[in-house]
């Protein structure tokens, strides 16, 4: 299928070193880019890097870019194919749990610009997703946990069933069942699926996919936190959010909060909420002196709600 694409010889696969490490086999005889590994390298400099390798390798306009690898290669592999020679194919294969539910759906893509996450970037749809669930063998338990914060998300803003399923099951029992894996990562891409396809630009019902993502992502660089611990922090905080302003109730939030605990993610953290608030407030949610919060009427039913700046900051000050 992805010789359709691109001549063999014009293909370019851009991974990171633990995956190269883990799986050499699967590049052998590639055109490849290898990156060091992590969030701190999802900046500018490093799709400046990938672009001088393309240049060097002599990637033109009939090239194809295939990021293989956690959201943080597909989010810079969908971003360099959407500005060298302005826009090039791009295929991804996501090899974490968090960029098979999540990361490598929906076309966003971009880098961080100092602790501002995801700043700068495009909306592109990649040509091609595939699915390698033997990458998943690899996949430290800590990267488990934190895709499952978006699995929760999910199940948070669209499905209520997927929850209960979620309740019913464990971390442990899902890493050492594959099937019951794949079937749960196809349930989820198909949430986010049906939602981004309905509202690929995110002028209404793809904002619900920021649940627990507008504190989580201002957390996330401040405190060096891993992108589902941010979030999972997140959604608790608009959780509570969500029972002084849509009905929300308290054994929601303390099913959320338990649910949360049972996949080992985090619910709380001490914050400097001055240092928070400077970095939430560049948002790219907000518009004017409002913010677009991702609230919860019920579990299963996630709702956008506008909510003043003036009052958002005494909220939050309030739940610190
Ligand atoms: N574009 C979007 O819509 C979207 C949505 C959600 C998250 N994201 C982004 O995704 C990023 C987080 O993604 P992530 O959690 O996958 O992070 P990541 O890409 O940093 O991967 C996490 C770690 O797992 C390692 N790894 C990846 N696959 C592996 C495997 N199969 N075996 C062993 N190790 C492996 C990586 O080397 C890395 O150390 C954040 O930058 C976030 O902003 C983007």
């Amino acid at each position: 299928m992805i010789n359709t694409l691109a001549e063999p010889g014009k293909i370019f696969f851009i991974t990171d070193e633990n995956i190269y490490q883990l799986h050499p086999e699967k590049f052998s005889g590639k055109k490849l880019i290898v990156l060091p590994p992590g969030e701190k390298f999802k900046k500018q400099s490093t799709a400046d890097d990938v672009i001088l390798r393309l240049i060097e390798m002599e990637a033109d306009r009939d090239s194809l870019l295939v990021g293989v690898g956690g959201g943080v290669i597909t989010d810079l592999a969908g971003y360099v194919s959407s500005i060298y020679l302005r826009g090039i194919k791009c295929g991804l294969v996501p090899t974490t749990i968090l960029a098979m539910v999540d990361a490598c759906i929906g076309g966003k893509n971009g880098v961080d610009v100092g602790v501002y996450k995801n700043l700068v970037g495009t909306i592109k749809q990649p040509e091609f997703l595939l699915y390698d669930y033997t990458f998943l063998t690899t996949l430290p338990k800590k990267e488990w946990i934190n895709g499952f914060a978006e699995i929760i998300k999910h199940a948070c803003i669209r499905d209520e069933d997927l929850f209960i399923q979620l309740e019913n099951s464990s971390l442990e029992e899902l890493i050492i069942s594959p099937l019951l894996v794949a079937s749960l990562i196809k349930r989820n891409v198909e949430i986010k699926y049906n939602i981004v396809s309905r509202d690929p630009l995110e002028m209404g019902e793809r904002r619900l996919l920021n649940f627990g993502h507008t504190l989580g992502h201002a957390i996330e660089n401040i405190y060096h936190l891993p992108h589902g611990h941010a979030v999972s922090i997140g959604m608790i905080a608009a959780a509570k959010l969500s029972k002084r302003l849509s009905g929300f109730t308290q054994s929601g939030l303390e099913k959320l909060s338990s649910l949360l605990k049972k996949y080992q993610l985090p619910t709380e953290l001490k914050m400097d909420i001055e240092k928070v608030w400077q970095i939430l407030i560049m948002d790219k949610k907000r518009s004017g002196n409002q913010m677009k919060f991702i609230l919860l009427h019920k579990i299963g039913e996630g709702i956008v709600k506008p909510i003043g700046l003036d009052e958002l900051s005494n909220l939050l000050k309030e739940l610190n």
